[in-house]
């Protein structure tokens, strides 16, 4: 059978490289995909993007299941849209993927259904907004409502930082139509980590659980970005912080959903930020995988994940289970020169390594130029390796990484620091 997976980015390379290792699957085609999906064995790049160019080519192809890597189309409904042309797809409703394309409904409904998270406010005024963040002084965070690609959200330590993000967003319009309405949330303190599930609207079967590192440099510093680096397991996730995530916001989210008359099937991320106590609270929802999250995972991964996306789409994933390598996984994101600003392109990609059984190159922001692989992005490569610890997965990655060169590549020599250090 042949399947579909939307999306261009290092996400969408491991899923897709994962997919294709079903017995069952012939070729999956990747929409439109990268310089990395388009030379894997099993892997087809198509250039499509328009719904009703991607729903006519599921129907000619004969499309076994249509996956969908990233928040924007289903925030716009390519999932009704698609089961209203009666094809199969695996993601959330347009009303479902609200948990992520408003900050707002999702701290309604976290409210509406008793799940842990930050104190919060929103605002489509800004002197309203002003007027609540000098009542609350610093430190505070101010989120855009909106879908905002990694920007709508400033930790401000003081208030005068706070005020000019309001600024930015309410008065100047930097995000768009999604800084229109902020929230203001109570800054929690804490590990953050990525706990995502695969839900079929009623039962939830958790994914290895991961933690990324969003600042472009050493020690979390510098801007922030979609993510220099990712491994999994996330040991601040301890077998009890698992099962109070599960119970405390996993299993009332889903039910909530339901309960709500917007069922959620799809992945569900959830963002966490666990306290010295080991608490959890729900930093936010994501209505799709993590980047770079899914390479580690999808590494670690044993199981047919066809198997367990057609039990979600049926409604049976209570049956389902997921067989992880025992092993680690870590993932090392290689950057274009000016990233997050002003990434520059065309550089050429020289030295991959070759795959191996515990060390693959996930490609994310490249493309094929005849013979030679060119940067095209801004995040260009995630080099993700398995070993029998962190520090062994870890030593591997920066091995692999190390024959890599393109101009100007930025990379973070520490991925895994925190974990590495307990
Ligand atoms: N209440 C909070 N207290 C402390 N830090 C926070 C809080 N909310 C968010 N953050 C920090 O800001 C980051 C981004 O916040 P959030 O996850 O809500 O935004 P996002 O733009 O949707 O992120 P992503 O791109 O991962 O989907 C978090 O990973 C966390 O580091
Ligand atoms: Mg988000």
């Amino acid at each position: 059978m042949k399947l579909l997976v939307i999306g261009s980015g290092g996400r969408e390379h491991a899923l897709a490289w994962k997919l294709a290792q079903s017995p069952r699957v012939q070729k999956v085609y990747v929409a439109p995909g990268n310089g990395g999906t388009a030379t894997e064995t099993g892997l087809e790049n198509t250039v499509l993007s328009s719904f009703p160019e991607l729903i006519n080519f599921a129907k000619k192809e004969q499309i076994h299941l249509t996956v969908v890597g990233p928040e924007a189309p289903l925030a716009e409904g390519i999932v009704d849209a698609f089961r209203e042309a009666g094809l199969a797809i695996f993601g959330p409703t347009r009303a479902a993927a609200q948990l992520e394309a408003s900050k707002d409904f999702a701290k309604q409904f976290m409210a509406r259904h008793g799940l842990p998270t930050a104190k919060h406010a929103s605002f489509t005024r800004a002197q309203d907004a002003r007027a609540y963040v000098e009542k609350q002084g610093a430190p505070v965070v101010v989120k855009a409502d909106g879908l905002a690609a990694g920007k709508g959200v400033v930790v401000a330590a003081s208030v005068a930082e706070a005020m000019s993000a309001i600024d930015r967003m309410m008065l100047e319009n930097s995000l768009g139509a999604a800084g229109a309405r902020v929230v203001i949330e109570e800054f929690l303190e804490g590990e953050e980590a990525s706990f995502i599930v695969l839900s079929d609207g009623a039962h939830a079967l958790p994914l290895a659980t991961s933690q990324d590192h969003k600042r472009l440099r050493d020690g979390d510093r510098g801007p922030n970005t979609g993510g220099m680096g990712a491994y999994s397991p996330a040991p601040v996730v301890t077998p009890g912080v698992h099962a109070r995530v599960m119970r405390e916001i996993i299993q009332p989210a889903i039910s909530g959903m339901a309960k709500d008359g917007t069922p959620y099937v799809g992945f569900l991320y959830a963002g966490l930020m666990i306290d010295r106590a080991s608490n959890p609270q729900t930093l936010e929802f994501n209505c799709r995988l993590g980047d770079p999250e899914t390479q580690p995972i999808m590494l670690r991964l044993k199981s047919d994940l066809l198997g367990l996306l057609e039990h979600a789409l049926a409604g049976t994933l209570e049956h389902a289970e997921a067989e992880w390598d025992r092993r680690a996984a870590l993932g090392v994101v290689l950057a274009a020169a000016g990233y997050p600003e002003a990434p520059r392109k065309g550089d050429e990609i020289r030295g991959l390594p070759k795959p191996a059984e515990d060390c693959r190159v996930f490609h994310a922001g490249t493309r094929l130029d005849g013979g030679r692989l060119l940067a095209s992005g801004g995040r260009v490569l995630c080099v993700t390796a398995l070993g029998d610890s962190l520090k062994l997965a870890r030593r591997r990655a920066y091995a692999a990484a190390e024959s890599i060169r393109f101009e100007g590549m930025q990379m973070r020599a520490d991925i895994g620091h925190r974990a590495l250090k307990k």
